[in-house]
Order: structure tokens, then C-alpha cells, then sequence
């Protein structure tokens, strides 16, 4: 018997990755059997962090999350260029998953889909974002860190660093 590997793509620019992210790349990974995070350009965004960088911050928080047998695997990979529904359809995923802090992310949110769906019927599934993480998004981390602010606890200690040594340089 085959059987079909249930794919979701958690797609984002991921510059860079936050605690919110992961917890929502996770939790995605308990619902599929596999998930690849795509790090994608957003034209909107000017770019903090190189793109391999941007993975090796999410890898290696990947690699820190307690081990969980009902998890999915979980793969991260850059896409430049094209469509996200192209990403997709070429990983034969058709599904994105994005987590939701709230009526301001929804707004943002809502048109992607919808064109997404038209584009391809890619559909997206939407995960509430945990409370903890509300007011966490890697703009605002960027602006706190580079005014000296603490960011610890909202992104992977190697992250802060980074930031920290972005502000020092
Ligand atoms: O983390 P972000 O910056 O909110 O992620 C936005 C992203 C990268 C997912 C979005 O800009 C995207 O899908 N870019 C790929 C190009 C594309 O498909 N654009 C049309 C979206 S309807």
C-alpha cells in the first residue's frame, strides 16, 4: 500500500525567526507529517539578515525543541523568485500554515490567501498565535534590539546575539 506524506508549508521571510514563529512552526508539525519551512523574499521588507543565516537561526532552534514522537519532521529551505503557490505545488503541499496574533495579522493576512486560493486553491490554515507571543513579531525585535532594548526570551539566544552584535557593529 502507498500511502501520501501530508505536507504543510509554514512559509515567512523569517528575519528574524521569533519565538512566536517556532511555537507556531511547531504546532504545525504536530498536525502534518512533514513540514518545510520556507524562507522566502518579501518585496515589501528590506532584508536585516542574509537568507542562509535566516535558516541557520531556525535550524538550530529547530534542533533545541524537546524531543516529540507525534511530531512531524520539520525541513527548512530558501525559495527566491517565485510564487509561494509555486513553492507548493512543487513540494506537493497544499497547505501553508500561518499563525494569527490577531485582527491586524488577519487583515494582512486575509488577501494572501484569498489570492493564493484563486491562484491555485492553495489553501491556508490559520493558528491562533499563543497569548505569550502576541506582541512579538521580528520588526518590533529589531527596533527594541537596536535602540538596546532586551530581547531575550522573544527570539533564540543566538538571535539576540546577533542583534546585539548588529548594534555594536
Ligand atoms: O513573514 P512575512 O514577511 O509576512 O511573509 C510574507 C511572505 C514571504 C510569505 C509573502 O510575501 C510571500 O508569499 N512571498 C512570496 C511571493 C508571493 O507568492 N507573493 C504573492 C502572495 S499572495
Amino acid at each position: 500500500m502507498t500511502t501520501t506524506a501530508r505536507r504543510a508549508v509554514c512559509p515567512g521571510s523569517f528575519d528574524p525567526v521569533t519565538c512566536g514563529h517556532l511555537d507556531v512552526i511547531s504546532r504545525a508539525a504536530s498536525l502534518y507529517d512533514e513540514v518545510v519551512v520556507a524562507v522566502l523574499h518579501n518585496p515589501a521588507k528590506q532584508g536585516t539578515f542574509p537568507v542562509e543565516q535566516r535558516i541557520a537561526f531556525i535550524e538550530d532552534a529547530l534542533a533545541d525543541l524537546p524531543e516529540d514522537p507525534a511530531r512531524g519532521s520539520i525541513r527548512v529551505e530558501p525559495f527566491a523568485g517565485k510564487l509561494l503557490v509555486d513553492v507548493c505545488r512543487d513540494l506537493d503541499a497544499p497547505v501553508v500554515v500561518k499563525g494569527l496574533r490577531g485582527s491586524t495579522d488577519f487583515a494582512y493576512e486575509s488577501p494572501m490567501a484569498h489570492m493564493n486560493r484563486h491562484l491555485t486553491g492553495l489553501e491556508t490554515l490559520f493558528l491562533p498565535g499563543d497569548p505569550s507571543f502576541e506582541h512579538i513579531s521580528s520588526s518590533l525585535v529589531k527596533e527594541v534590539a537596536r535602540y538596546g532594548g532586551d530581547v531575550t526570551g522573544l527570539v533564540p539566544d543566538p538571535v539576540r546575539d546577533a542583534l546585539v552584535a548588529l548594534r555594536a557593529g
